[in-house]
């Protein structure tokens, strides 16, 4: 798959938060490439200090955003946490710990709510623009049939849950803006990589983005307020 270059001068701005992850770096690499936007600005925790669990660190980004002066047609939110040195996704209720759910909770879900709270009232009113947070299939209650999981599994649906609630106030304001949230696929990050066997349907992270770029690009009005897989089709909630 091959994301068109865009013969039409490049317009706006397209903002990728976690652009040090492997799908949020993969985002940045096809949309810079795309040339359709004036600029691309990505923003982690190593380059900008830009930390989901400090609201001051994501009203900092956004005010920079907003004084660059050009229209805001993307923010995708490339972030998340399954597991890292001192956290592993709980295979029994045994293994439930308070702090370990509020983290994938902070991560998952609060963080990109604070990032929607401060970059949607950026959209232009009146012109199509686009919020992404990715989100992942194992966040849908109504597919959950292999358990395990608890808090990245809690914390995605409530993700879904906090942009679908946004995507209901935004429309009042900004008709032709969408929000949503994607479900990337199995894909070759960090992230992934203790689960995933080769094989399974696993793919590199800049085909991932690629796909994620060509679902964002078909986005109707009507879509806003979805979760949706890899092909563009509305998962269960
Ligand atoms: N990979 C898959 O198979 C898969 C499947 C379904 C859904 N997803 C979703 O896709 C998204 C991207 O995942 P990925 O596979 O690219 O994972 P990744 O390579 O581990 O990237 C995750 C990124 O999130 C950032 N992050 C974590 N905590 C943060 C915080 N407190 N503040 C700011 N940034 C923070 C990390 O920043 P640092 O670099 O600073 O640690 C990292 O860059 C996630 O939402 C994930 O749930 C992935």
């Amino acid at each position: 798959m091959t994301i068109e270059v865009s013969s039409n001068p490049p317009t706006g701005l397209a903002v990728i938060i976690g652009v040090q992850g492997g799908i949020g770096s993969a985002l940045q690499d096809v949309i810079t490439n795309s040339r359709r936007y004036e600029k691309v600005l990505g923003f982690s925790r190593a380059e900008d200090g830009f930390d989901l669990t400090s609201e001051a660190s994501i009203r900092t980004a956004a005010t920079a955003v907003a004084a660059l002066g050009l229209p805001l047609r993307l923010v995708i939110v490339a972030t998340g946490l399954l597991h890292d040195a001192s956290m592993q996704p709980e295979k029994t209720w045994r293994q439930l710990d308070a702090d370990q759910l509020l983290r994938s909770f902070a991560v998952n879900a609060v963080g990109p709510a604070l990032v929607a709270k401060h970059f949607l009232p950026l959209f232009p009113r009146g012109d199509k623009a686009v919020f992404a947070a990715l989100s992942a299939k194992v966040g849908s209650i109504g597919d959950n049939h292999l358990g395990g999981w608890y808090g990245y599994r809690a914390a995605k649906a409530a993700l879904n849950q906090l942009m679908r609630t946004a995507s209901i106030e935004l429309r009042r304001t900004h008709p032709l803006a969408i929000c949503v949230t994607l479900h990337p696929g199995t894909v070759a990050t960090a992230l992934s990589a203790p689960f995933h066997s080769l094989g399974h349907d696993t793919v590199k992270p800049s085909f991932a983005a690629e796909r994620l770029i060509s679902v964002i690009d078909g986005l109707r009005s009507i879509d806003s307020g979805l979760m949706l897989d890899h092909s563009g089709l509305p998962l269960p909630w």
